[in-house]
């Protein structure tokens, strides 16, 4: 694989972190996933392309659902294990290894394609969108959820970034509803929905050891929060619960259409 250096970064950092991520990550619930696609028809069973598979949580609900599921991921170590939690759940999934700027897949190929709480780390949100507009068959789904900043809140936005980017470096950018919007529309992904929920960062500390984050960006992470700007403050309820530092992101649930 030919990589660039923000998918190197990703590649090694959840390589690394690949135990954190299954049985018990908070990513283990999949109301959100259930939830979406409550409001669409799939064909039954779908082929569906799982982008970013992490801990496989997302592909492996679409593969007990009857699906065709294909966990497809950056990193070796996350597919090696959600194909382990596949087998000890009795279901059948393929799996493979490629960055998600760009698929080994041929046009038309897919009914659905996921990709849950990881496209902030992708180094080209373009060359995705378009990837997956290529591998949907007409009138097929994308379902898009990550982390999201509302529109028109640069200053806020900027912070919540510098914060990322120490926690972990291979953290790419949070992009908005509009910038994901615009994105579908160029590349023939008509948008259904695009809806913002409140999702909570529980406590720092567990966040920090999430990513393995240094000692040294720890500190700079705290001296952000310390001199944090009242927009980001007030955007994020940053705030402090039984000793906790704690934030409320905003989790973008986008559903766009193949025309
Ligand atoms: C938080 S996990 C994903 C969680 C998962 N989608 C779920 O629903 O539980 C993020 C994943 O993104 C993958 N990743 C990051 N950058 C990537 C890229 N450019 N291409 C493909 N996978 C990438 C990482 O290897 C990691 O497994």
């Amino acid at each position: 694989m030919n990589l660039n250096e923000v998918q190197k970064a990703s590649q090694e950092q959840f390589a690394k972190q690949s135990h954190r991520y299954g049985r018990g990550h908070i990513l283990e619930n999949v109301d959100d996933v259930s939830e979406a696609l409550r409001s669409i028809q799939l064909p039954t069973p779908a082929k569906v392309l799982d982008v970013a598979t992490g801990g496989g949580h997302t592909g492996l609900y679409l593969a007990s659902s009857g699906h065709q599921v294909t966990l497809a991921d950056i990193a070796q170590p996350m597919l090696d294990r959600a194909k382990q939690t596949a087998l000890e759940r009795g279901l059948t999934v393929e799996t493979r290894q490629h960055p998600a700027e760009d698929f080994p897949y041929g046009d038309a190929t897919f009914d659905l394609v996921t990709c849950r709480v990881a496209a902030h780390h992708f180094s080209s949100p373009n060359d995705f969108v378009r990837e997956t507009a290529r591998v949907l068959k007409s009138q097929g789904w994308f379902l898009l959820i990550d982390g999201s900043v509302e529109d028109n809140q640069p200053e806020a936005e900027e912070w919540l970034h510098q914060v990322e980017k120490f926690r972990d470096p291979s953290h790419h950018r949070f992009l908005t509803p509009g910038q994901w919007t615009a994105l579908c529309q160029k590349h023939g992904l008509s948008p259904f929905k695009a809806v913002l929920t409140p999702f909570k960062q529980p406590d720092l500390n567990w966040y920090f050891e999430t990513a393995a984050t240094s000692p040294e960006n720890r500190a700079e992470v705290l001296k952000l929060i310390r001199n944090a700007p009242d927009s980001a403050r007030k955007l994020y309820n940053l705030g402090e619960e039984t000793g906790k530092i704690v934030w409320w992101w905003q989790r973008l649930t986008l559903l766009a259409k193949k025309v």
